[in-house]
């Protein structure tokens, strides 16, 4: 390939890139739905530059956002969003990145052609040279901002800090950070200790996660193509803290499970895991993840009885026959994964948290109506507000009386509980830097009367 070539491939990356940044900022969907659906259109060598572009904007969003806007005597208005998401990649180029500074510039110059924007040129250039030169100044006036000093929005800080005041800087710094990589090894196929020496056989140094008796954190991130027999479904990505559902629930042969908000299918797929004969239901509201879910059984071997419907509308999925258990992972404010979904600095409201604990309300009070007496539910968030989590239990329990907490290790009682903290009800996890990320989980037993 010609460096011309190239050079116009990458100026592709970063057009799908602004295209994606401003949708994001129009409130048009999440990053990963974006992504989904905009990088068939760059070259696949350079989604990662894709990648880099929009999870690093997004990352660095309540930063950037505030130096950009310090720098416009005017901010854009709505029709120039895709300007204002211009600025806000050259703002990281010149910041995070490696591109060298008349590069970053002259391509926000390009850009504005390219958007049909002649006009925003002569601005863009005067603005981001104003950058280069008084960049350091600038950001030193901006940092004693709550929103610049943890580049998460105020009002997110203060919800963490009055609800959190003692983890504070563990959760900003794990959720401005990248995860680590971490698989669940399938018991079922082969041994972690054994799989462990596989990669290492590999060269893939490897630690075993302290908690998840399925965990191995990879030192180095790799391409899922290179873990061994990945495709016969030995491994899975998935964070430590997601996979303590399945060894909570600790389903066993025979039993009726179900999987109530089951897409990507990364516990539908742990759940078979621990028992391959089990009766699996697993429902999700949206069509275009149902075929994740689908994709990830195929490649792990295994299936499940999949059911598109609203989990809180009974009558449009459940015949009446009852469950032994449910694993509930409801949709909620995913403030507990940030550093997964760094757009949500971008497009998390306050409202948002309201809403949703409404929506958790009703499909955790219809979907207990199908658990068998004596049956186990886990209610589950990667949410660290809680509003949706201790509080939504209690509200939960103090309406349904056929209903007990009881402890996380009823069901599996060699699994030690030594992490995250104990709450009012249940165990809150925080994101840790090196380790996993952040998650509640509450057991509740419907009581036989
Ligand atoms: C936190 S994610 C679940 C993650 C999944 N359990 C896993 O481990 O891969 C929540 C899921 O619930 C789905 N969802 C939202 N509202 C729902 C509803 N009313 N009924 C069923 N699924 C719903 C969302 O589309 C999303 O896929």
């Amino acid at each position: 390939m010609k460096a011309s070539d190239t050079t116009s491939i990458q100026h592709s990356a970063r057009q799908v890139a602004i295209e994606i940044i401003a949708n994001i900022l129009l409130q048009q969907g999440s990053l990963s739905t974006q992504l989904a659906r905009h990088q068939t259109s760059v070259a696949s060598e350079h989604i990662p530059l894709l990648k880099e572009l929009c999870f690093g904007v997004c990352r660095q969003y309540p930063k950037l956002n505030s130096i950009a806007l310090s720098l416009l005597s005017h901010p854009f208005e709505e029709k120039d969003t895709d300007l204002y998401a211009t600025l806000l990649l050259s703002l990281y180029q010149l910041s995070y990145m490696n591109t060298p500074d008349h590069a970053a510039v002259n391509e926000s110059v390009e850009a504005c052609r390219i958007l049909k924007k002649d006009w925003a040129t002569k601005l863009m250039n005067a603005v981001l040279r104003r950058y280069q030169r008084e960049g350091d100044e600038i950001t030193a006036n901006l940092e004693s901002m709550p929103s610049v000093e943890y580049n998460h929005p105020k009002w997110l800080v203060k919800r963490f800090n009055k609800h959190w005041p003692d983890y504070l800087e563990q959760i900003i710094e794990a959720s401005n950070t990248h995860p680590p990589m971490c698989i669940r090894v399938n018991e079922n196929s082969v041994s972690r200790e054994t799989y462990q020496a596989q990669l290492l056989d590999l060269g893939i140094k490897s630690d075993t996660g302290l908690f998840s008796p399925s965990a191995l954190y990879l030192r180095k991130a790799v391409k899922v193509t290179e873990l061994p027999n990945f495709e016969e479904g030995f491994s899975s990505v998935q964070d430590e803290a997601a996979q303590l559902s399945a060894h909570i629930l600790s389903p066993t042969s025979g039993e009726k499970v179900l999987d109530a908000c089951a897409a990507p299918g990364g516990k539908t797929g742990h759940l078979l895991e621990k028992a391959t004969d089990i009766e699996l239901t697993a429902v999700e509201l949206e069509p275009w993840r149902m075929e994740k879910i689908e994709s990830n059984l195929e490649r792990l071997g295994y299936s499940a009885h999949l059911i598109c419907a609203d989990a809180g509308d009974l009558d449009a999925w459940w015949g009446g026959e009852q469950f032994d258990k449910i694993l509930l992972d409801v949709p909620c404010s995913a403030t507990g994964v940030i550093r997964r979904n760094p757009d949500i600095k971008i497009n998390r409201k306050p409202a948002d948290i309201t809403e949703l604990v409404e929506i958790q309300k009703e499909i955790v009070s219809q979907v207990w109506k199908t658990l068998k007496p004596n049956g186990f539910m886990l209610y589950a968030t990667c949410s660290l507000m809680p509003e949706e989590n201790e509080q939504q239990v209690h509200q939960f329990l103090e309406e349904h009386h056929d209903a007990k907490e009881v402890s996380l290790n009823t069901l599996n009682q060699g699994f030690e509980l030594e992490w995250g903290i104990p709450v009012s009800h249940g165990r809150q996890l925080f994101p840790s830097l090196e380790g996993h990320d952040g998650f509640y989980y509450c057991l509740l037993q419907k009581i036989d009367k």
